[in-house]
């Protein structure tokens, strides 16, 4: 292999499984001398390097595809030559990643590579679900062999790092970036988070088929007031420490390479030019050694957040810790002149400009700028493999909200009217975020149910009514070409041909929901119910008194509380990705049995929201019975959710019995084993998601209710019996004090098990230190 720079010495890193065998001050001997190689090269090169390189370093543009703002940077061929660009995004495929590497590797005075990343999200060019629907999956298993494809296809591709995963804790579903996180609880979304970690960056991020993560949003942008996209975020440093830092925290923990800020304000600073979050918590609290980024403009937004003039924004956040400027174009732009006005440092550029070509050492770009770009591994791009694994993921994040009287499954006999304005719809079935996804690839639910069903089964077409008739929201919907198409059938025609699809068959199976571009970055909806032209039909067709089907398609918790009374069945589907029809198909048909669970709670009205399990008790609760006075609820509402965190049915069913302790009196550092005897009572084999939550009733602040502290998915036959073992020690009992310190209290504990958050078996032990 031709060399680019002479680090082949210095740079060979072990690798794990070699360091698995060593001991772990081996391990970490090793660990240092590779630190100290990679600095004297660095070191090396920054001597050769003047000011002017070294913020080019920190430039990342976009050359035009995949903007998500309205600037695209100008003239990027001369500033790669002149080293005034350290990173591109918005670039892949093999050949026009190398041509565009060449620019620098060849052309620019210092031959320094280039990073190309791109929002890859939820898969590359296999899509997978959405990461909301993905976090349904409750298997880590699966969710990193989502990032290790998506991983793979991407590096096949010529890109190095990728703008996932997002982490940002999320309670309110109006906030349309809900769909791309993993709900609202903080362990869990931890879990996630390291597991999406491991699977981009495999067991080293030198390897030709793994890239760097980039987690975001550091931080808290999930936070936004009212749901509204790139809103103030305002919270008390305990409940960031609590219930939204932990997931950044995770990836972090996991190796996580690159960090992106957010949009947002955090104490009234945005949070790209936040000391306190970018350096205090990131570096000196919790350790992060990586690089940066910003996120799109948002270096150049903080002149509308009103923090100063571009010179002024960028040399803020230069100094409170960020590394490379996204698009705007401000580092490059004024970081000189500042340099020059001794408004930033010397040693401010170097810093930034070290943790930005680490990263492209520690990816082995000085070693092969070209690494992963090898033409033959086109073919490695959405193969039959990935496909039949997307199919395989995507019907394992399929949640079943309602079943009544066993409708689904649907025989293979049946007589099927199959309406809505997605069931013949390919662009939809991908979701939001799918940068270099083909929809016209993926699998329709129409041809999905034709692919499964077999040649017994009759289906009636009707699109039934368009996603909505509203022209201003078709309008907005439509930021892309062809978004939203429209059928100009008017609607009460669109509509009666569905009640005659519908009277031809024995059950109606309605897809509807949410499209692509309803949910995903700058799409908050105040009202989150299935858009009024869709619901009109539904309305119709049950009418009719045959069995409905909801299959949903969502990008957020929606307000279902018509659907759930009327259909007989609703089996939310979120966005499945590619293979989206033939997952669906299984499920239907009951070829596999859903098992999936919610992880964002799903409210009966928007004006219960946020709403969120893991919330605090008032000193007047609800006590569960419905609205009364003087009590913290509502004149018109129950406080309780339609679907509460952690629930999803199965064909089957499940029974508990009541929790067994190993012990009920422990003391200090001892372990505690709860148990449940799990017991499938149904007629089908299933799979369930055996959740563990601990309340900590009496400490020297208010706790939330219940916080999950683990899980177990287990697999039961008909009549089979497991028994579910959790260990629980003090770590688990920890929380974050008045002081911020992390630690846990002696006393009661509640141990709870169950089938979702709402639904659990309890028992008392007593914790003393
Ligand atoms: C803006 C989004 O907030 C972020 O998630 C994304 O990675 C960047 N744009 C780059 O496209």
């Amino acid at each position: 292999m031709k060399k680019y720079f002479s680090t082949r010495l210095v740079s060979k890193a072990i690798p794990l499984c070699v360091a698995v065998l060593l001991p772990l001050s081996k391990v970490a001997a090793q660990t240092k001398a590779d630190d100290a190689k990679m600095n004297t090269f660095v070191t090396g090169l920054m001597g050769k390097m003047t000011v002017d390189e070294k913020i080019g370093q920190l430039n990342l543009v976009t050359i035009g595809a995949a903007t998500t703002g309205s600037v695209v940077n100008k003239g990027v061929e001369e500033k790669i030559k002149k080293g005034s660009i350290g990173g591109v995004f918005g670039v892949w495929g093999a050949d026009r990643v190398k041509e565009v590497q060449d620019l620098a590797v060849k052309n620019s005075r210092l031959h320094i590579p280039l990073i190309f990343g791109l929002d890859v999200i939820h898969g590359h060019r296999t899509i997978f679900p959405i990461p909301l629907g993905m976090s349904a999956v409750w298997d880590m298993g699966l969710i990193k062999q989502s990032a290790q494809i998506a991983a793979k296809e991407a590096t096949a591709e010529g890109l190095n790092w990728v703008y996932s995963p997002m982490v940002d804790i999320a309670r309110d579903p109006r906030w349309g970036r809900i769909s791309e996180g993993s709900g609202e609880d903080p362990w869990y979304g931890g879990q996630i988070a390291k597991a999406m970690v491991q699977g981009y960056q495999g067991s080293s991020m030198k390897n030709a088929d793994a890239v760097m993560a980039c987690v975001k949003h550091f931080a808290l942008y999930g936070g936004a007031e009212a749901g509204r996209e790139y809103n103030t975020v305002d919270m008390s440093r305990i409940k960031m420490y609590q219930d939204y830092l932990p997931p950044y925290k995770a990836a972090l923990d996991a190796g996580a390479g690159s960090f992106m800020s957010s949009f947002n304000t955090v104490d009234g600073v945005p949070a790209t030019a936040n000391q306190w979050l970018l350096t205090d918590v990131l570096r000196k609290q919790w350790g992060f050694k990586g690089f940066v980024v910003s996120d799109y403009t948002a270096v150049n937004e903080m002149i509308a957040h009103g923090l100063g003039d571009l010179q002024m924004v960028s040399a803020l956040a230069l100094k409170a810790g960020l590394d490379m400027d996204m698009v705007g174009e401000g580092f490059l732009t004024t970081l000189k002149k500042s340099l020059a006005e001794g408004k930033v440092t010397n040693q401010e550029i170097d810093l930034a400009c070290r943790r930005v070509l680490e990263a492209k050492y520690k990816l082995g770009l000085f070693d092969n700028p070209y690494k992963s770009i090898d033409a033959s591994r086109a073919k490695e791009v959405l193969t039959p493999e990935t496909r039949a694994q997307a199919r395989n993921i995507s019907k394992h994040s399929f949640v079943l909200l309602k079943n009544e009287a066993q409708t689904l499954p649907l025989k293979k006999t049946a007589s099927i009217a199959l309406v809505g304005p997605l069931a013949d719809n390919h662009r939809d079935m991908l979701g939001t975020w799918v940068i270099a996804g083909e929809w016209e690839k993926s699998v329709s639910v129409l041809e999905g149910i034709k692919n499964v069903a077999g040649s017994n089964v009759t289906i009636n077409y009707a699109k039934g009514a368009n996603i909505t008739e509203d022209s201003l929201f078709i309008k907005r919907l439509n930021f892309g070409p062809g978004m939203v198409s429209v059928d100009p059938k008017p609607a009460d025609v669109l509509l009666k041909e569905a009640v005659d699809a519908a009277k031809k068959s024995d059950v109606i199976v309605a897809v509807v929901g949410e499209s692509q571009s309803m949910s995903g970055e700058s799409s908050s909806r105040s009202d989150i119910d299935i858009p009024e032209s869709q619901k009109n039909m539904l309305k119709e067709l049950a009418k009719l008194g045959k069995p409905l089907v909801i299959v949903l398609f969502n990008g957020r918790p929606l307000t279902l509380t018509w659907e759930d009374t009327h259909a007989n069945a609703i089996l939310d589907v979120w966005a499945p990705g590619t293979e989206a029809g033939n997952a669906i198909a299984d499920v239907l048909f009951g070829d596999y049995n859903p098992a999936g669970k919610i992880t964002a709670t799903f409210p009966r009205s928007v004006g219960q929201i946020p709403i969120y399990y893991n919330h605090k008790n008032t000193g007047r609760p609800y006590d569960g019975k419905g609205p009364s006075k003087f009590k913290s609820n509502y004149l018109d509402i129950s406080n309780d959710p339609l679907y509460p965190f952690g629930y999803g049915l199965s064909y089957t069913t499940f029974g508990y019995s009541d929790v067994k302790l190993s012990k009920s009196k422990l003391k200090g550092n001892e372990t505690l084993t709860a148990s449940v005897n799990v017991t499938n009572t149904g007629k089908y084999a299933g799979e369930e998601v055996v959740q563990l939550y601990i309340s900590d009733p009496v400490a020297s602040i208010s706790r939330s209710v219940k916080e999950l502290k683990n899980f177990k998915k287990i697999s039961l036959q008909p009549g089979e019996q497991k028994e579910v073992s959790f260990n629980i020690t003090p770590e688990e009992l920890k929380f974050y004090n008045s002081q911020l310190k992390y630690d846990w209290e002696a006393g009661e504990f509640i141990i709870q098990i169950g089938t979702n958050s709402a639904d659990t078996h309890t028992a008392s032990v007593q914790w003393s230190k």
